[in-house]
């Protein structure tokens, strides 16, 4: 039985099989690959909340396993034991084992069969940054391609890989707007790099899917909640896939008719190809539900405008809700956006509440303190 996010028994070894609904594209003839995914939890009981993400266990794509098992020199009807269970090693390359991101162990393994001084060089703590620059567009296929090796046996190429990690997504819907779905907003990865397509696992495995199920679980976030008061303001800044907690904010404060006040900072590449949910912003900015959209467009004029641009455009405005109380949210890029906006942040309480550097560093840890500033960036 399940009622409460968190309480329930799925989990990334005992998934629930949800029917993909929905696969639609929001990018309009953009470089980019955005899709919307509707789920459908049926009669399940299962229940989630707003600010909880989505794990997803991918299946590999079948052309990248055949690619692998040819080069590996594999006809895929090897037998490969796992946790006492035989399958083929077709089988099991698309269904239990990661065979494509790279990871350091991984290459560690591989020399130690292939005993390469380029790759035992890249391998040296020293030597850190080429690697990650080295592992960056490569797959598990290109070790192979470079550093050719015979008549491996199935035993030694499988202890070179681990098993599939399963993909998390901040959930996009609320249950109340939505009832029996959970919706997604995923940046397909594809890209071209040593004379090969390439594709993220997880995100193609959504994209090229309508009708199937797929094996998923409830990943809680305690951490990236509403506040309990319905009448404190939010602060929400979502670039790009980040916007997607923020749409389930919104439809949760409607479906509850919350009285606080709603301020969105969203940003992606191009106003008319990029604009995410873009005609349901509109609509809650005319009926007033979102209080403040501001929009950063980085590709629609020559120098970059970013959500942290306008929220220092509008830095006394954000001073005045953080003063009464609002709590500010962040969803996205851990890497480059969240640091700059949490630098913006700083910047705003010393040119607006007059503190010193020091000051505004030890202001952003105490609104952290207080949960209100959280974030979910990855
Ligand atoms: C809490 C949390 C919430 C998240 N929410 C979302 C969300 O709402 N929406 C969303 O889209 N994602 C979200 N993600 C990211 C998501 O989990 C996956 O990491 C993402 O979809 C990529 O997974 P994949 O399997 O498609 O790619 P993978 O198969 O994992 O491949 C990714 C790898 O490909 C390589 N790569 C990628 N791009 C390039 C390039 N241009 N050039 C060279 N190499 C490249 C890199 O090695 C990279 O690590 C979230 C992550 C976390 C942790
Ligand atoms: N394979 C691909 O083609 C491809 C394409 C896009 C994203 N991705 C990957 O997909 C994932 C999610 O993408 P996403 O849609 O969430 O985000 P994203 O495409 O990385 O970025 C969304 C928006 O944020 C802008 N941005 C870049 N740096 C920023 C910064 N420091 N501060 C604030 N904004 C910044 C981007 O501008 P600019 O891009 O104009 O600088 C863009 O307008 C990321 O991991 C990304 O690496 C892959």
């Amino acid at each position: 039985m399940t009622t409460l996010s968190g309480e329930h028994s799925h989990s990334k070894s005992n998934p629930y099989y949800s029917q993909l609904l929905v696969n639609r594209m929001l990018t309009q003839g953009s470089d980019k690959e955005t899709r919307h995914f509707e789920l459908s939890l049926n009669d399940s009981g299962l229940n989630y909340q707003p600010g909880d993400s989505l794990g997803v266990l991918p299946v590999n794509c079948s052309e990248v396993v055949e690619n692998l098992l040819d080069i590996v020199g594999f006809s895929g009807n090897e037998n490969v034991k796992i946790a006492d269970e035989n399958y083929s090693l077709r089988e099991a390359l698309l269904n239990k084992f990661a065979c494509t991101v790279l990871s350091k162990i991984q290459i560690k393994k591989f020399n130690e069969i292939a005993q390469v001084p380029a790759l035992e060089q890249l391998l040296k703590i020293e030597n850190k940054d080429a690697l990650i620059e080295y592992m960056w567009g490569r797959e598990l296929i290109d070790l192979f391609l470079e550093y050719p090796q015979q008549g491996l046996s199935v035993e030694l190429f499988t202890s070179l890989l681990r098993a599939m990690p399963p993909r998390l997504y901040s959930i996009a819907s609320s249950l109340s707007a939505h009832p029996e779905e959970v919706h997604l907003t995923v940046a397909v990865v594809r890209y071209d790099t040593h004379g090969r397509k390439r594709k993220g696992v997880c995100s193609s495995y959504l994209a090229e899917r309508v009708g199937d199920t797929i094996p998923c679980y409830f990943h809680p976030n305690k951490n990236f909640k509403l506040p309990e008061d319905s009448e404190k303001p939010i602060i929400m800044v979502g670039p790009g896939t980040g916007i997607a907690p923020f749409r389930a904010f919104i439809e949760e404060r409607k479906a509850i008719g919350s009285k606080g006040k709603n301020w969105l900072f969203f940003g992606d590449r191009s106003q008319k190809t990029d604009y995410l949910y873009g005609n349901e912003w509109e609509s809650y900015r005319k009926d007033g539900l979102l209080s403040e959209l501001d929009l950063a467009w980085s590709r629609d004029q020559d120098q970059k405008i970013y959500v942290q641009h306008k929220m220092l455009d509008k830095g006394a405005e954000l001073w005045s809700w953080l003063q009464e109380g609002a709590v500010f949210y962040v969803c996205g890029d851990a890497s480059r956006m969240a640091k700059d906006v949490d630098q913006a942040l700083r910047s705003i309480a010393q040119e607006h509440g007059f503190m010193s550097e020091e000051d505004s560093s030890a202001w952003t840890k105490s609104l952290q303190k207080e949960k209100r500033y959280l974030k979910d960036v990855y």
